[in-house]
This record gives C-alpha cells, sequence and structure tokens, in this order.
C-alpha cells in the first residue's frame, strides 16, 4: 500500500512538473485524473499514509486562523534603484573602486511579491513574505498551492531561496473580469492581485487565481558565482526565469535592458525593471551591503509612464512635527496601475521652481513607480485663468500664526497640541517601522482621536478596555477589534530602537535609534545621558544631542514615558543582544575598509567594529582614523597615504582581532 502510495506520488508529481514547467505532458488529462482519484482513494482510506509532497495537499485547502509571524534566518533585503545609463554606470565604477572588472547577471525585475522558502530534507515547510525585512508572514498553505512550485525537490537537501511570486497578465485580466461580473472592486495591476491573493486566510482563494513563482537567490549558497547558484535552483526542480544571462562590464548590461525594454509587452508576466547582480558570490560578500541593499546588486527601473491632468487646487497639510506641506489636489488619473488624485508639492520653493499654478494642467508620473510626482506644467495649455499660490499665515486646523524654519523654506505651526500635529504623531507612532501595530490605519486613527478614544500614545493600550465600544463602531467586527488588540499587545515586546523612533524624538530616524538602542541598552541609561555624551557618539551631532536632551527634560513626555512603562511596554533592546564595548582602538574611531581580507568577510568586521563602537565608513576623508587594508586594495589606500591616514594591514587587524577572541 506504502509503496503504491509512493509510486503515484511520483508519477503525478513528475507529470505535473512536465506539464506546467517543460510544457511537455506525458499523461493525458484522463491518466491523470484516474491516478490522482486512485490516490485521494487510498490516502482517505490510510491517512496516516498521506506523503507531505503528496499532489493532494497542493489541491487540498486550508483555512488558517491568522497569518504567524516569521523571523528570517537572514535579513531579506530590498534593492536600490537606478533610472538611466549615468546610474548604470556609477554603480559599476562603484564596484571598480574595489575590484579591477565586473561580470554580471542580468535578469529581469519581476512586478511581484517577494517570498522566503524554507525546504527541509527536500520537503517544503515555509512560505513566507518579506514582511520589514526582518519578519514576515507565514503563507505556506497559499504557496503550496502554486502549481509550478513544488513541495519536493530532486534532492533531500535543506534549502532557504527567494523569488517572487507573480500573476501573469492573462490570469490578471480573467480574474478581474470575473470580479467584474461579481461586481467585486477591481485589482489595479496583477502585482495587487498577487499580493491581494497571497494575505488571504482561505488557501482556496490563491488556489483559483492562478498564481506562478520565480526564483532567483539563495542567501547563503556555497557555489563560486550567482549563474551557478541559478542552475543549481533549476537542477533541484524549481522553477527559474530562462530570461536570465551572464554579461561582461556595463556595456552587456545596456545592451541587456535596451532588449527588454523594447520587448518586455511581449512577455506573458510583468517586468518593472531589470535587476543587475555581480555573478562572483566572494566579491559579493567583499561588497556587502547598506542597512537596506546589497551594493553587489542594483535595479533598473523602466522609465516611468507620464500622464497629463489637471492640478484643481494646492491644499495644506500639517506634519507631525508641525511642518505645513502643500499637496495637489488633482483630476483623478490612472497612472501606472493605481489612480491618482494627490501629491505631495513638499513646499513653497518646489512649486516655485517647477512654475506651478492652480488650474495648470501638470504632467504626472511616479517616481519609482511609487510615489506620485507632479513633473510640471504643460505650458502651452495655460489660459490665463491660473491663479498663482499665495502661503497661508495660520495653521489650515488650529489656527496658530505659522513660523519660517531656520532654513527660510519651510513653515511650521507651533502649536504642540495642534490636533493635526497630534494625530500625525499618533500614526507615526503605530507605524510599520516604529510600533509595528497592525490595524490602526491613518483613517482609522484620526477617527480614534476624534471620537476621543485615543489622545496621546498611552491610550494605544488602554483599548484593550473598550473593547465593546470599539466593537460597536462602524466598520468594526469582534474579530477586527480582536486582531487589533492582539497588534497592541504584540507591540510591547518589541525592542527599545522601535519604541525610540516611535516616540518621534526630532532628529531621530530608525538609524540613529539603533545606534542610541545598542549603546544604551536601557531607555534610563538614555534619558540620563548629558548632552556632551551624547555628542561622543559618531553618528550624533549637536543638534540632535540637545533634541534628546530636550526631549526627555520636558515633564510631558516624562509621563508619556512613564505611562507607556505602567502599560508594560518593553524599554530595552533586545536586538542581537550585542551591546557596545568601549575599546581605546576603536571607540569614536572612523574606519574605512578596501580589498580582501583573508579570513574575515567585510560585513563582519564592521559589525565588530561597531561591537567596539567604532565606525565603519565607504569613503577615505579627512575625518578617517584608521584604513585596513587588504590584498588589492583600491584607490581608497592611496588616499589613505596621500592624507597620511594611519593604516593597518591584515597582519595588524588579524592580531588586534585575536587578542579580543573575535576569530
Ligand atoms: S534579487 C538580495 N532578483 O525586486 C537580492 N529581486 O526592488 C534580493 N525582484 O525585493 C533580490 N525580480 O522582490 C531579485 N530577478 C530578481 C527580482 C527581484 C524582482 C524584486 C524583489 C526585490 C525587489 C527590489
Amino acid at each position: 500500500m506504502q509503496e503504491r502510495i509512493q509510486e503515484l506520488v511520483d508519477i503525478l508529481n513528475k507529470a505535473n512538473v512536465e506539464y506546467y514547467l517543460n510544457d511537455n505532458p506525458f499523461l493525458s488529462d484522463n491518466e491523470y485524473d484516474s491516478l490522482l482519484n486512485e490516490l485521494i482513494k487510498l490516502e482517505k482510506e490510510n491517512p496516516d499514509l498521506i506523503l507531505p509532497d503528496s499532489p493532494t495537499q497542493k489541491v487540498a485547502t486550508k483555512v488558517i486562523s491568522e497569518f504567524q509571524k516569521v523571523r528570517h534566518k537572514t535579513p531579506m533585503f530590498s534593492l536600490s534603484n537606478v533610472f538611466n545609463e549615468q546610474e548604470i554606470r556609477d554603480f559599476h565604477q562603484r564596484i571598480l573602486k574595489e575590484f579591477p572588472s565586473c561580470e554580471y547577471v542580468c535578469e529581469l525585475k519581476l512586478d511581484g511579491l517577494a517570498v522566503n522558502l524554507t525546504y527541509e530534507k527536500g520537503i517544503l515547510v515555509r512560505a513566507a513574505t518579506r514582511g520589514d525585512g526582518t519578519i514576515g508572514e507565514d503563507i505556506t498553505h497559499n504557496a503550496k498551492t502554486i502549481k509550478t512550485l513544488p513541495l519536493k525537490l530532486n534532492k533531500p537537501v535543506d534549502l532557504e531561496v527567494r523569488g517572487e511570486i507573480i500573476m501573469s497578465k492573462k490570469s490578471f485580466h480573467e480574474c478581474n473580469l470575473k470580479r467584474e461580473k461579481e461586481g467585486l472592486p477591481l485589482f489595479q495591476n496583477p502585482r495587487n492581485a498577487a499580493a491581494g491573493s497571497i494575505r488571504q486566510l482561505d488557501s482556496k482563494i490563491a488556489m483559483e487565481r492562478d498564481l506562478d513563482i520565480f526564483l532567483y537567490h539563495i542567501p547563503s549558497s556555497s557555489f563560486k558565482t550567482h549563474y551557478e547558484t541559478m542552475q543549481y535552483i533549476k537542477d533541484l526542480g524549481l522553477p527559474v526565469n530562462s530570461n536570465l544571462k551572464k554579461v561582461d562590464g556595463v556595456n552587456g548590461v545596456l545592451e541587456y535592458i535596451d532588449y527588454w525594454t523594447e520587448h518586455r509587452s511581449d512577455l506573458p508576466y510583468e517586468i518593472d525593471g531589470i535587476v543587475i547582480k555581480a555573478n562572483d558570490l566572494a566579491m559579493q560578500r567583499e561588497l556587502g551591503s547598506t542597512a537596506k541593499y546589497p551594493k553587489w546588486a542594483t535595479a533598473y527601473k523602466f522609465p516611468a509612464e507620464e500622464v497629463i491632468t489637471k492640478l484643481k487646487d494646492i491644499i495644506f497639510t500639517v506634519g507631525r512635527t508641525g511642518q505645513i506641506t502643500p499637496n495637489a489636489v488633482l483630476e483623478p488619473i490612472k497612472v501606472a496601475g493605481s489612480t491618482v488624485k494627490r501629491a505631495t508639492l513638499h513646499n513653497m520653493e518646489y512649486i516655485k521652481n517647477k512654475d506651478l499654478k492652480i488650474n495648470d494642467y501638470v504632467y504626472l508620473h511616479k517616481a519609482g513607480d511609487v510615489i506620485p510626482e507632479v513633473v510640471g506644467p504643460v505650458l502651452n495649455r495655460r489660459t490665463g485663468q491660473e491663479i498663482v499660490l499665495e502661503m497661508i499665515k495660520e495653521c489650515p486646523i488650529c489656527h496658530t500664526p505659522l513660523i519660517k524654519s531656520t532654513s527660510e523654506i519651510d513653515y511650521f505651526c507651533p502649536n504642540k497640541a495642534c490636533p493635526a500635529r497630534s494625530v500625525e504623531s499618533l500614526i507615526h507612532f503605530v507605524s510599520r517601522n516604529a510600533m509595528n501595530i497592525d490595524g490602526l490605519g491613518d483613517r482609522i486613527m484620526e477617527d480614534f482621536y476624534n471620537l476621543n478614544l485615543v489622545q496621546h500614545y498611552p491610550d494605544i493600550y488602554e483599548l484593550k478596555n473598550k473593547k465593546q465600544e470599539l466593537i460597536e463602531l462602524e466598520g468594526f467586527g469582534t474579530k477586527s477589534v480582536e486582531n487589533l488588540l492582539i497588534s497592541i499587545e504584540n507591540s510591547k515586546q518589541n525592542s527599545l530602537e522601535r519604541l525610540l523612533f516611535a516616540l518621534g524624538i526630532p532628529g531621530i530616524g530608525q538609524k540613529n535609534a539603533t545606534i542610541l538602542a545598542k549603546k544604551y541598552n536601557d531607555l534610563d541609561n538614555l534619558m540620563n545621558a548629558s548632552v556632551e555624551e551624547l555628542q561622543e557618539i559618531s553618528d550624533i551631532g549637536e543638534v540632535l544631542a540637545h533634541n534628546i536632551v530636550e526631549y526627555f527634560d520636558n515633564p510631558a513626555n516624562r509621563i508619556t514615558i512613564r505611562e507607556l512603562k505602567e502599560h508594560g511596554i518593553n524599554t530595552t533592546y533586545l536586538g542581537l543582544g550585542e551591546k557596545i564595548i568601549e575599546h581605546e582602538l576603536f571607540s569614536n574611531k572612523k574606519f574605512v575598509l578596501t580589498g580582501t581580507l583573508s579570513f574575515i568577510k567585510r560585513d563582519d568586521l564592521k559589525r565588530i567594529i561597531e561591537k567596539y563602537n567604532g565606525s565603519v565608513s565607504s569613503s577615505v576623508s579627512s575625518k578617517t582614523d584608521v584604513v585596513i587594508v587588504g590584498e588589492d586594495p583600491g584607490s581608497k589606500y592611496d588616499k589613505a597615504l596621500k592624507l597620511n591616514i594611519e593604516v593597518w594591514n591584515e597582519e595588524k587587524i588579524l592580531s588586534i582581532l585575536q587578542d579580543l577572541n573575535e576569530v
């Protein structure tokens, strides 16, 4: 019995691969159905014998009650963007600073959503979305419905592999036709449709939507090149996009881009650019990454679609710092897949430089395909009815007279109690990179504020006592309120850097919040730090140090923090558990690394330097304290010699690290 089940699973899986991946069916539909029915019958009689890679597991629908959070083993990076030939050449030049030449692999930039797959002993055990790069959501039940994705690899290996889930143009149109018939709102583009299908609790929906997938990255590949890694992914039986190409140098990249700029519309799925990756994996490791992006890859984005629409009005909004921003109110228009009604105009300088007037017809595109941007007026469509915008004198919300920033460009509402500022601060507090509370979108937060449910940050943690009141609100139900309260509870366990960023201390972005959290470990320590002490940290300047001390000296802020603590919000750094250690050779020194070190990866060395309170920057200047030089150093070494900067060779750094027990 067990043997027959195994046999049926193998034949049916092979038939699936040949049918969906290789376009080479070897079973007729009838034969396939009869074998599948035999398997279903046997599995029904012997549920203990169901194999994890059985095709019935692909067809079976599964309904989950909520998405589980998944911490990625290694962070899922996004890619930096380049938009023209010059920026591609600049990217190439940055690599040439470190290496004499570079071979690239060019790939299509598939317009879908990134996914991380985990296979254990060759069996698919988890699929997770990118989320914030560190923590994503478990979507295994939906990923399993993707017909081209094998539940079992050709080899029984443990593997983390990443790729893109997409929806073909054909499936997208079919899906929208069906939705139109059913009177449901239409998806704007295949990416939204794919993302909407993956974010479903009931896998039946994903299965009906006919999703597809291509894999393009193994985070810890042991091959020499990306190209070989891709061949391996393919050999394991996973779908790989066949249009990838190995090219030498920047000219090959430009040719590949030219080709696909012309032919992209022939593809059965949408692409929004070309991904350029350094092929050599040792080189990738040397180049390392910034906080967000690998330095060995970039994404060329196709030029944004440009449209013309009417600028009906310009209105002013108030941000959380009180900053006043003019916003374009546009005649709604579809551009690059979604309908745009508003676009930020940043400040009065921007409007003046672009010569924008109310009633103008304007060119509009999406910068990086995401953020709507008004490019400029269509001058030959002016009628004389256009109106030059006058700056307002008082806050549009609380009517306090506005003040100008020191730069003389921005205007601010100085009223700290301005309702618009409060709402924006609350929206920031719960946002994804701050306390990461799901279910409190901008609108809801505004409603909660107006209904007096939430006025200050600690009120968010009181919401659990108002459950019934929330359930009775329009647009809410028991389930959504319960999910919201769970998300609020979970946010109490955030590491300190999220809280620091969420508080909205002027000048404290995510990066500085992390630096401070690591350095001080506990909020109380930071609250007691002096301006002088803070200024000693290399990334914290005088203004920022004053901002921090001023913020924590303010009695209202102290009360807020006390209340947050009383609600049980964590105020310690949980990150990697690595505390900053002072060390005379590293503390407060700026390092630059060049060339290859044989005994350590560049990212690891950087982490060690930071652990001992040093910092690493990418270019040599008079502020650099030490340049660490490995084999085949780039021009940074010459510059260090010219500027008479201390140089450590491989031997020296190795002996220091050995003394510290770091290698
Ligand atoms: S590689 C560390 N390759 O584009 C490298 N990404 O804008 C990880 N994408 O987050 C990404 N096609 O979701 C890579 N051939 C491709 C891609 C691709 C689409 C997506 C991916 C990434 C985003 C960056």
